[in-house]
């Protein structure tokens, strides 16, 4: 069976979003457009509270879903849904705009570190105008998964092959969302359909991929796009690594992007500009 060899490496680019909220983007960037059917990934990080405190300020999305994972801080959200609460260190929020939702994303705190992930999930066309939905998951309700060798898995998305399963189901591009922290010198392994798009990011350490013999590897603060293959085979250096490893089945369709929409064509941009604009959301 063949592992997935590491095929770029991006080192993501820093930008502004919301109200000016500093973050890095490693894709929906110049350098790394989408990932089918991931259309944007921001990683924030910083306990200067001048990087975060204006927060993102209501605004709307059609057409994809919002992954929200945090690693430390607290963020409070509220939604054109009527629905509102506080995510927390550790906490999901797995948003599905769909048809449309206006929301606010703001930082629950006046000092001291903030981090964590946005990631953009893509939704088939068939389902881009589908009701809003929301779920949420504390700390506490991600499973853990403990491996051999003190590897230990958070389950965010999908299932492991050793069966460990998140609480989040029902998502049409079937993804996988681990959050892996590695000894040095352990090796780590998940098998997952060959068809499926992949890629890691770096937190903490540094990664080696068995399939790449002869490149010195990917390193923190760097995202790997993982070309096809029947699984993941990876080791750390001796201190160890913390990554991302998130897979999802290719949609391949067109993608029309406008800030905050996402759709198949210019003409169903042209009517979520005209809902947002008329109140429709
Ligand atoms: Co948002």
């Amino acid at each position: 069976m063949a592992s997935r060899e590491v095929v770029k490496i991006s080192d993501g680019q820093a930008t502004e979003d919301g109200a000016g909220v500093s973050l890095i983007r490693y894709i929906g960037s110049p350098d790394l457009d989408h990932i089918d059917p991931f259309l944007l990934l921001d990683f924030f990080q910083s306990d200067n509270p001048d990087d975060y405190i204006a927060g993102f300020p209501p605004h709307p999305h059609r057409g994809f879903e919002t992954v929200t994972y945090l690693l430390a801080g607290r963020v409070r959200h509220e939604d054109s849904t009527g629905r509102s609460g506080m995510l927390e260190s550790g906490g999901v929020q797995w948003m599905t705009a769909g048809r449309g939702v206006i929301h606010s994303e703001m930082p629950e705190q006046e000092e001291g570190l903030l981090a964590g992930f946005q990631l953009w999930v893509n939704l088939p066309g068939r389902l881009k105008m589908s009701p809003p939905r929301y779920r949420e998951f504390s700390k506490e309700e991600i499973p853990k998964e403990q491996r051999e060798g003190g590897i230990l898995l958070r389950v965010i998305a999908g299932k492991t092959h050793l069966g460990t399963q998140s609480p989040v189901e029902g998502v049409a591009t079937n993804p996988l969302y681990l959050d892996v922290s590695l000894p040095g010198g352990i090796t780590f392994y998940e098998p997952f359909k060959a068809s499926m798009s992949a890629f890691v990011l770096v937190v903490e350490g540094r990664l080696i991929f068995s399939a790449n013999d002869g490149i010195s590897g990917v390193g923190q603060g760097q995202l790997a796009l993982l070309g096809s293959g029947e699984s993941v085979e990876c080791s750390a250096d001796e201190g160890g690594a913390r990554f991302l490893l998130v897979a999802g089945e290719k949609i391949d369709e067109p993608i029309k992007r406008h800030g905050p929409f996402v759709m198949n064509t210019k003409e169903e941009i042209k009517n979520a500009i005209l809902d947002f604009n008329s109140g429709r959301f």
